[in-house]
C-alpha cells in the first residue's frame, strides 16, 4: 500500500496534507514517509528471517541520519562508498561491524578510517585496491577481511549510466581474471578473502539477470574451494527497481519472491556440494528501501506558455533532483490540491540556468501559481545526487510519522554555502 494517496482531492504522506508540510517549512522539501521506510525494509529482512543473512542498506541513495538510525534500529547493515559514509552511519548509530565498503577508488585515509572501526568487509575492485589494502593493514597491524567485486559480465537490461555488470563497465575483477585476483589476495599477508560480490546495475525490474549473476558467482565459489580459498559470503549486490508509474512500465519484481530465488538456488547447490553447509548471504539494496518512501514538494513560480511549448515553473530544480536531466528519468508529478480548470501540457522545469534543467516532460497538469506540486518516488538519489549548482541551498526534508512531522535536515542557508570561501588576503 503506498503511503502516499490522494484524500479528498489532496495528496497526503500518511495522515498528514502535504500541504501543511509546505506551510511549515517551505519548499522545496522531500519529505518522506516512515511507515513506507519499515515496509520495505522488513520485505528485505523478513525473507531474511532464520538465515545467515545480512541485508546492507546502499547509503548513497539516501543518507540521512533519521534513515539510517531508524534502518540501523530494524538491523541493518550498510553498504558505504566513503568515508564520510562510515562516518554518517557511526553518527547515527549504526554497527562498524555490519558495513561493507565498496568503490573502485579507496583512498589510504578511508582504508584506515575503515579498519580503525573494524568493518565487516572492503568489497575490492582491482589488483592495485589490494596491494594498497594490504599495506594499510599491516601498517595497522591488522587483518583486512576483503571480497572480491567480480564483474559477471551480464546485462542488466537498464540505463547505460546505471548499468555496472558489463564488461565496459569500469567496476569490479573481470570474471576471467577473478581466480588469479583470489590467489593473490590470498598470498598477501594482512588481507582475508572472506566473500564474494557482484552488483549488476541499479532499476532492474527482473531478477533474471540477478539470478544469472547468481550462477556465475556460484561457479567461482567453487573452483575457489578447489583452490583451497573457502569464502564465508556471497553479496548479491543491490539493484532491484521500484515502479515509477511510468504509462508502460513492467512491475518489479517483488523483493520476497527475489530472495526466495536466490535462498533457493543456493540452497540447492550448498546441499549438493557442501552437505548442506550454508554460506552468509548479503544485500545491498538502495532505491528498492526508500525510492518510493519520499516525495520532493514543490511550489508554482510561474506558467509560462510558449508557442512550441508550456512552462511550468517550480522552485525545485537539476540541482535538488538530478535523475530527469543526468538520466532522462521519467518521475511522476502530481498536483498536490484540487485546481480549477483543464489541464495544460507543461514541461516542469526549475529556474537553474540551463535548458537541461527540467523535471518532467509533456504531462497534462491543472495548476496555477502559487499551487504545490509533489515529484513523486524521489526517496532514492534525490538529495543524496543535490548540488549548490546556482548558489541555491539543498532542500529541507521531513519525516512524516503518522500526523507527525520530524524535519530531519534543515533548507541549507545561502550564507552556509559560501562560509568556507575567502577573499585574497
Ligand atoms: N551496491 C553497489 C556497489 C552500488 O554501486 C549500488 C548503486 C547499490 C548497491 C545500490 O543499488 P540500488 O539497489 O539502489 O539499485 N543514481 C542512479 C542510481 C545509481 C546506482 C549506483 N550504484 C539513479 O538515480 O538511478
Amino acid at each position: 500500500m503506498s503511503h502516499f494517496f490522494q484524500l479528498d482531492g489532496v495528496l497526503h504522506a500518511e495522515s498528514t496534507p502535504l500541504p501543511r508540510i509546505a506551510e511549515h517549512f517551505g519548499t522545496p522539501t522531500y519529505v518522506y514517509s516512515k511507515a513506507a521506510l519499515l515496509e520495505n525494509f522488513s520485505a528485505f529482512f523478513d525473507a531474511c528471517a532464520g538465515r545467515d543473512a545480512l541485508v546492507c542498506y546502499a547509503m548513497k541513495a539516501n543518507s540521512n541520519l533519521a534513515i539510517l538510525d531508524l534502518l540501523a534500529r530494524q538491523g541493518a547493515g550498510f553498504d558505504i562508498v566513503s568515508g564520510g559514509e562510515l562516518l554518517r552511519v557511526i553518527a547515527a548509530g549504526g554497527d562498524p561491524r555490519k558495513v561493507i565498503f565498496s568503490g573502485v577508488g579507496k583512498t589510504v585515509d578511508e582504508m584506515r578510517l575503515a579498519l580503525s572501526h573494524d568493518i565487516l568487509c572492503f568489497n575490492v575492485e582491482s589488483i592495485p585496491e589490494l596491494h594498497r589494502l594490504n599495506e594499510v593493514a599491516g601498517a595497522m597491524g591488522k587483518q583486512a577481511r576483503v571480497s572480491l567485486r567480480v564483474n559477471p559480465n551480464v546485462d542488466a537490461k537498464t540505463h547505460p549510466y546505471i548499468a555496472t555488470g558489463l564488461k565496459a563497465n569500469k567496476f569490479g575483477v573481470a570474471f576471467d581474471d577473478a581466480l588469479a585476483t583470489y590467489r593473490t589476495a590470498a598470498s598477501l599477508p594482512h588481507l582475508v578473502p572472506v566473500g564474494i560480490d557482484c552488483h549488476i546495475g541499479s532499476q532492474l525490474l527482473d531478477d533474471a539477470p540477478l539470478l544469472e549473476a547468481l550462477d556465475k558467482l556460484i561457479e567461482l565459489v567453487d573452483a575457489l574451494a578447489l583452490d583451497g580459498i573457502v569464502l564465508d559470503h556471497l553479496d548479491m549486490g543491490g539493484g532491484i527497481g521500484i515502479n515509477y508509474g511510468e504509462a508502460g512500465e513492467a512491475e518489479p519484481v517483488p523483493v520476497g519472491d527475489y530472495l526466495g530465488r536466490v535462498f533457493a538456488r543456493i540452497d540447492a547447490w550448498r546441499q549438493a556440494s557442501y552437505g548442506g553447509k550454508p554460506i552468509k548471504v548479503i544485500f545491498e539494496p538502495g532505491r528498492a528501501i526508500v525510492g518510493d518512501t519520499g516525495v520532493l514538494l514543490t511550489r508554482v513560480e510561474f506558467l509560462k506558455p510558449g508557442a512550441e511549448k508550456n512552462f511550468c515553473i517550480v522552485d525545485a530544480a537539476m540541482n535538488d533532483l538530478m535523475r530527469p536531466a543526468l538520466y532522462q528519468a521519467w518521475m511522476d508529478v502530481r498536483e498536490v490540491a484540487p485546481h480549477d480548470g483543464e489541464p495544460v501540457i507543461y514541461d516542469v522545469v526549475g529556474p537553474v540556468c540551463e535548458s537541461g534543467d527540467w523535471l518532467a516532460r509533456e504531462r497534462a497538469l491543472a495548476v496555477g501559481q502559487g499551487d504545490l506540486l509533489a515529484i513523486m518516488q524521489a526517496g532514492a538519489y534525490g538529495l543524496t545526487m543535490s548540488s549548490n549548482y546556482n548558489t541555491r541551498g539543498r532542500a529541507a526534508e521531513v519525516m512524516v510519522d503518522g500526523e507527525q512531522l520530524h524535519l530531519i535536515r534543515q533548507r541549507e542557508n545561502p550564507a552556509d554555502l559560501f562560509a568556507l570561501e575567502s577573499l585574497l588576503k
